[in-house]
């Protein structure tokens, strides 16, 4: 427990540092806290409650109630989240998507599925032959998740430009330059594509209406250093005669390394890859998730540890013991000194590789089917 906390926020798309002060991040955006009448609400049209809802891992959102209204009428939305292409996917990700295939389980919703290859070539320093293969690699981990192939579309912004974009030069015309600059703190050393590229992910939260030639309602769930690119263009949906969508914010997964900033795979050994090994796992944790525990059993079983500091316990908390007895048990041990910093990783270990072992299985089978995921509609 020896990590500063003082240093604050830094959230954008492009940059999570710190540790995040969720509330103050609710206020700063403009968004709004999921409150218990809402969860409730969503219990009741879903048929039943996600633990990520529960525990708040979900705990934002954007116009919810307005989707929600229209849903009680009988009015069908879609989903729409993406994944940007530049590395190997970690638990960070999946914890978005399995919640947005929960959501599409539950309201029986199609789902648009945008991987923005343009974008991380443009912001990363990676070739577009590397972008390429990691598109490929992610799209087996999105498919391995299980996602209702007749009702999951994938789109790839370089393959169907013929789609997106008409539609995103609509939005761009509607953008100004100072706006983007304002927006995500750009400065004059950008490239040209960087300051285009926010009227690409705006495109598919409308694309399905275009398609359909009326509105549908879209409901997007994100980790909510996305939200800027919808700011700036819910601002600019209305003008093109489109709905708002919904948005519903998660928070972030936390780098094996502590509670501060998310998981990512810039900083080797902070992340959990789909693709580690279960031995692979075991180091990781052991080694390097940050503990909440004492510096000495004897002190530990003294004093007791400090689960919200603990990474391990924030893995099951948010999402890999979704038992909230099982939880609630695990909490309290740890916290009285009763469970050890090598017992509750021991528990962590087991959980991440049962869950890897059959993610691999389905990846793997993945393989054979990505051809159904392919968006192929010309326009
Ligand atoms: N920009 C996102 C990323 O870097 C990918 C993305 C595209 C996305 N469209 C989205 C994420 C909609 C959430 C919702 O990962």
């Amino acid at each position: 427990m020896k990590k500063s906390t003082k240093k604050s926020h830094s959230v954008n798309p492009w940059e999570v540092s710190g540790k995040i002060d969720y509330e103050k991040l609710t206020k700063e955006f403009g968004v709004e806290a999921i409150d218990d009448e809402l969860l409730e609400r969503i219990r009741k049209d879903a048929g039943e409650t996600h633990f990520m809802l529960r525990r708040k891992v979900f705990f934002a959102n954007r116009d919810l109630n307005w989707l929600l209204d229209k849903y009680e009428k009988g009015e069908k939305f879609f989903l729409y989240t993406g994944c940007g292409p530049s590395g190997p996917i970690h638990l960070g990700h999946l914890q978005t998507w399995i919640f947005t295939k929960w959501l599409q389980d539950k309201f029986k919703c199609d789902l648009w599925f945008q991987f923005t290859d343009d974008e991380k070539f443009l912001f990363k320093d990676k070739s577009y032959d590397e972008i390429e293969k990691w598109t490929y690699e992610n799209m087996l981990d999105v498919i391995a998740l299980g996602f209702n192939p007749k009702k999951t579309h994938f789109l790839v912004d370089t393959k169907n430009a013929n789609l997106l974009y008409p539609e995103a030069i609509k939005v761009a015309k509607k953008i100004t330059y100072s706006t983007v600059k304002a927006a995500f703190g750009f400065d004059d050393s950008k490239n040209i594509g960087e300051i285009f590229y926010t009227s690409m992910q705006a495109v598919p939260a409308f694309l399905p209406s275009v398609i359909a030639k009326k509105e549908i309602p879209c409901l997007i769930p994100l980790a909510i250093d996305q939200d800027p690119h919808f700011r700036v263009a819910r601002d600019v949906y209305p003008k093109l005669g489109h709905y708002k969508p919904a948005i519903i914010h998660g928070v972030f997964l936390p780098p094996l390394s502590g509670i501060e900033g998310k998981m990512s795979t810039s900083k080797e050994n902070d992340a959990i890859l789909t693709t580690d090994s279960p031995k692979e796992v075991e180091r990781k944790i052991k080694k390097y998730a940050f503990s909440g525990g004492r510096d000495t059993i004897d002190e530990h079983r003294k004093h007791g540890g400090n689960p919200e500091e603990d990474v391990s316990f924030q893995y099951l908390k948010m999402f890999f013991e979704p038992d909230d007895k099982k939880l609630e048990k695990i909490y309290n041990d740890y916290r009285s000194g009763k469970m050890l910093t090598s017992e509750l990783k021991e528990i962590l270990i087991k959980k991440i590789n049962e869950f890897l072992r059959y993610h691999q299985e389905k990846r793997e089978e993945a393989k054979k089917h990505i051809d159904k995921f392919l968006v192929k509609v010309k326009n």
